[in-house]
């Protein structure tokens, strides 16, 4: 959560700030600001309640003078309400310094209390301003020990900028739990929380570990851990497609994102098959290893979490291994039976997830061996796990997943092939048939998405209804869930996934004239027990749209809407049925007028607990 960005250079700063904090935008939005060096050790600080546009048109009102040393952040609010006062950056009581914050600091209230005896002033209810006061308290003209001294106070999560109108010619920056990266240029450097917003400025990119420091100026970077020991760093050069942060002539992200899937998956498999079969390089984990695992325990959160429970039952059905999927909260806190044997899969677009990697950590001290499915190059949970298997599905930048979730997905049928190739079961014929159906997947994607505008027309007749359910049974339960997630998070209609079977046991009592029930039924060894449902729910008055396979005569008779979907292996419909419960969720939220690329309340990577 919260987005930051810090320019040290010779250009001018502010529209470098404005134009990367925009990148950013994803991470949070309900407030950003600028804090900038100017000449004659002046410290200048905007900031504004709302999207970045609400601060450049607060900048329109009171400009800046030319600076070229800057720190800027956009929020979403974990500590105090979204207000021009919360907005980073926050000064130190001489207005002399200025900081930008990610993270939570968990014992800022005894901090604050101290740094109040001592005569500081807090007028934000956030945690971070502790470490504006901190630092001031702590400075006696060196700069990089006073928040050396600061940071080593802090308990929680953070990832930090700080300017200071002493210094006009540095940038001091730390990270601990939260990300943040540093961009080289050519006699310029930059802070950032992730690649996209730097990318079109710079390739060159240091990953900060947890507990360094980096001080920047234009001349270069150094990089020391809290002790202040100098330590080495690389600069990796990053291969990320400038094109993919942009709308591309699409109204949102999220439709652009949902479009790029048939790509998307094309390319996973390409670079997943070799000679005919799939590898899972990242894995790391030899034959003997593999077979010798006992168990899967997996951790993910939200959406990720949908795709590892479609994963538990393709491991399941393909591997026959157990697989129990937990969300991250609760498996960190329920002291799990994890042991040598088992095999914890971590699943995270982000890799940043503040909960699943906390999930991963406690596995990991309990013997088991971790592999993290994430989509983010580099990120937090893969430095932490023994192996990683990329998703590769380009930048995500609409909040509701949507691409990495199907990218997800296929990774759990290559994983699911590789663990039953080495416990032998599967023969090599079945695998063969098995990856020609997955291979199909992306023309079958083409095939769904040219009938969208069928999807429109259902989601318009259906965006009135004020509660929807999901219902989907088998490996199809885990796209219910998603599709009520999808809809809840970006149209704010409360939703509800049930597994269909569960439906006499509760839900059914939601049922009348007024709700409207996605009924997930593709051709299935559970289709006649869907079909059942459907008739229930018709005989309460029950609003059907009905997601099914092509050609499907019966649900038709029972459904006031059909989405089709092409017939395909029915292990396979979760990656298929995702398509049409997207865009059921898009067309309704922007028939609502919602902002359907950053939902209220909602944040793209959730790096506190
Ligand atoms: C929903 C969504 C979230 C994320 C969840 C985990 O559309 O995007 O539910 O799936 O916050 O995030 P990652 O995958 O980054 O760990």
């Amino acid at each position: 959560m919260c987005g930051i960005i810090g320019y040290v250079g010779s250009k001018d700063a502010l529209p470098i700030l404005i134009d990367s904090l925009k990148q950013l935008e994803y991470r949070g939005y309900d407030s950003s600001g600028v804090g900038l060096l100017g000449h004659n050790a002046q410290l200048i600080v905007r900031k504004a309640k709302g999207k970045i546009a609400s601060l450049e048109e607060l900048i329109r009102h009171q400009p800046v003078p030319y600076a070229s040393v800057g720190i800027s952040h956009t929020r979403w609010a974990t500590h105090g309400l979204p207000s021009d006062i919360n907005s980073h950056p926050h000064t130190d009581n001489k207005h002399r310094l200025a900081v930008v914050h990610n993270g939570i600091i968990e014992n800022y209230q005894p901090l604050k209390e101290a740094l109040k005896k001592k005569g500081c002033k807090f007028i934000s209810q956030t945690d971070t301003e502790v470490i504006a006061h901190l630092v001031a308290t702590l400075y006696n003209g060196d700069l990089v020990e006073a928040v050396r001294r600061a940071i080593n106070q802090l308990k929680g999560a953070f990832a930090i900028g700080v300017i200071h109108a002493d210094h006009p010619d540095m940038l001091v920056a730390a990270r601990v739990g939260s990300p943040l990266i540093v961009g080289v240029g050519e006699r310029e450097n930059y802070i950032a929380s992730d690649v996209p917003a730097i990318i079109e400025r710079t390739r060159r990119v240091i990953y900060l570990k947890d507990g360094q420091m980096a001080v920047l100026t234009k001349e270069g970077v150094k990089v020391s851990d809290f002790a202040g020991k100098a330590a080495a760093f690389k600069i990796d050069t990053v291969d990320f497609n400038v094109t993919a942060a942009r709308k591309e002539g699409y109204p949102h992200f999220m439709l652009k994102e949902i479009h790029e899937q048939p790509q998307a998956l094309a390319q996973m498999i390409s670079l997943r098959l070799k000679n005919g079969r799939l590898n899972c390089e990242g894995l790391d984990l030899s034959d003997a290893v593999l077979g010798g695992i006992k168990r899967i325990a997996m951790v993910a959160c939200g959406t990720a979490y949908h795709a590892g429970l479609v994963g538990k039952y393709v491991i399941e059905e393909l591997a026959r291994l157990p697989v129990d999927v937990d969300t991250s909260s609760e498996f960190r806190y329920r002291n799990p039976i994890i042991d040598k044997h088992t095999l914890l899969v971590a699943v995270s677009q982000s890799g940043e997830t503040a909960d699943t990697l906390a999930a991963v950590r406690e596995a990991k001290a309990k013997g088991a061996k971790i592999v993290v499915i994430c989509n983010v190059i580099g990120s937090s949970i893969v430095r932490e796990s023994d192996g990683v298997l990329y998703t590769h599905a380009g930048p995500e930048i609409g909040v509701a997943s949507t691409k990495a979730y199907t990218a997800q997905l296929m990774m759990f049928y290559i994983l699911a092939l590789r663990l039953a190739a080495a416990r032998k079961t599967i023969s090599p014929a079945g695998a063969k048939k098995f990856i020609a159906e997955l291979k199909r997947i992306p023309l079958l994607y083409k095939d769904i998405l040219k009938k969208k505008a069928h999807v429109q027309k259902a989601a318009e007749a259906n965006s009135h209804f004020g509660c929807f359910l999901f219902l989907g049974r088998n490996v199809n339960y885990p796209s219910a869930l998603e599709g009520a997630l999808k809809l809840k998070e970006i149209s704010y209609i409360p939703a509800e996934g049930y597994a269909a079977g569960e439906m006499k046991h509760g839900p059914i009592a939601l049922i009348d004239e007024y709700r409207a029930v996605v009924c997930i039924a593709p051709q299935s060894h559970v289709y006649e027990k869907m079909a059942s449902n459907m008739q229930e729910i018709r005989a309460r008055k029950g609003n059907i749209i009905a997601i099914a396979t092509q050609g499907d005569k019966e649900i038709k008779r029972h459904a006031d809407f059909v989405l089709d979907i092409p017939k395909a292996h029915e292990l396979l419909t979760p990656l298929l049925v995702a398509l049409p419960l997207q865009l059921l969720a898009y067309y309704i939220a922007v028939k609502r007028g919602n902002d359907v690329d950053q939902p209220r309340n909602l944040a793209k990577s959730v790096t506190v607990e």
